[in-house]
């Protein structure tokens, strides 16, 4: 069978969770893989079904061990070089994870080995065999800079594996190197971090698979991402802006606002729990002042200062004529109307649930 590819990708710990999610998208993109694992069965498994797709170098040994490191070296040369290296194999350490006090050095010094010295002798074994532009994903964790009691071995490994990542950013420019958050998924570690708990709430791996597309072929430069954060869309803002307001006298204040003010009701709800209505108050926008500026406009549209932090604004297309309306619902003005000095004719009111309102007319002249 031929294949047309022309990038490669070592993935260290491919036969299950992330790693194998990963692989098989980048099968079906027609990369060609070196991959590993300890267990032999099941990633002979996982090569015999990419094989279908792609030509898959799997060679199953522990990244720990200098022998299988200097193996995959061989199979990066015969592939042509390497495109990226995806350090994802992992070690959590015990289950349940014991607090750092009683932690057993030899064991944490097993994470270490795995999780941070592995990674980078791979990189130096596979040196002479990285394309000048590599893509390095070093797969990390929230528990690298998060202070999650109980999870201080891997999470500290996890941030040596940052640092270390950051550094080789900097003194190989050329490279794009990534260090990594795929995010909580449904897989063996996250069952070994939470025994006999269960997981299936947590997202499948393949859901943190496009993020890490994006890094291998897109454009981004290297530093620390969440791989989910990648793929999500960007946040636009707030598309509307509700003011929920409390009122002593619901039914009132509902007639004041709805038929006196003259706002649409948009909905209304009734419960056991309570009553509520949402008044459509045209364009909404949120004006924040300063204590001086906002004593400025009390001083301008009544003389002294009367409002707490929040006043209400509406612009209304006739000042004397909503005044007169207002008043038939119960509101007080507070002055007469007022000029202001950039142009508005305004009226301040208060409500009859003892809100501070202006009314405001803007100016026509240029
Ligand atoms: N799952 C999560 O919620 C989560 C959250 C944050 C970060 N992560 C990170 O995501 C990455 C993938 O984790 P995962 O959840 O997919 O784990 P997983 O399902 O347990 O898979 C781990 C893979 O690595 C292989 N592996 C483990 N130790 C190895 C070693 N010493 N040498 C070679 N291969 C080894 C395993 O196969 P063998 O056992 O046969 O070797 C397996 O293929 C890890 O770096 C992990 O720290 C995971």
């Amino acid at each position: 069978m031929t294949f047309q590819t022309n990038r490669t990708a070592l993935i260290t710990g491919a036969s299950r969770g992330l790693g194998l999610a990963l692989a098989r998208e980048l099968a079906q993109r027609g990369w060609q893989l070196i991959l590993d694992a300890r267990g032999t069965t099941a990633l002979k498994k996982v090569q015999k079904e990419l094989a279908r797709q792609t030509f898959v170098t799997a060679i199953s040994g522990d990244v720990t061990d200098p022998a299988h490191r200097r193996a995959l070296a061989i199979a990066a040369r015969a592939a042509g070089g390497l495109d990226a290296v995806v350090n994802n194999a992992s070690f959590l350490g015990p289950s349940p994870q014991p607090e750092l006090l009683d932690y057993p050095l030899d064991v944490l010094e097993q994470v270490y080995r795995v999780n941070v010295l592995a990674p980078l002798a791979l990189l130096q074994a596979v040196r002479s065999e990285l394309k000048p532009a590599v893509r390095v994903l070093n797969i990390s964790s929230d528990a690298g800079v998060e202070a999650y009691p109980g999870w201080g071995g891997y999470g500290s490994s996890k941030a040596a594996l940052e640092q270390l990542s950051a550094v080789l950013a900097a003194e190989n420019p050329a490279w794009r190197v990534y260090w990594i958050d795929p995010g909580d998924m449904q897989t063996q570690m996250q069952q070994e971090a939470f025994p006999g708990e269960d997981i299936s709430d947590r997202p499948l791996p393949e859901t943190s698979v496009p993020g890490l597309i994006e890094l291998l072929e897109g454009d981004r430069p290297s530093g620390r991402y969440q791989a989910r954060a990648l793929t999500e869309p960007p946040y636009e803002g707030a598309v509307e802006l509700r003011v929920a307001y409390t009122v002593d006298n619901f039914d009132q204040a509902v007639e004041f606002y709805q038929n006196h003010l003259g706002l649409p009701l948009v909905d209304q709800w009734l419960s056991p729990e309570g009553r509520g209505v949402l008044l459509s108050a045209g364009r909404a926008t949120l004006e924040l002042v300063d204590p001086p500026q906002a004593a400025l406009i009390d001083r301008i549209e009544v003389g002294r200062r009367v409002a707490g932090p929040v006043r209400l604004a509406f612009e209304v297309p006739d000042v004397t004529a909503a005044t007169a309306a207002l008043q038939a619902g119960g509101a007080k003005p507070l002055n007469g109307a007022v000029q202001t000095p950039w142009g508005d004719f305004n009226q301040r009111l208060q409500a009859p649930d003892g809100m501070q309102m202006t009314l405001f007319q803007v100016s026509t002249q240029d």
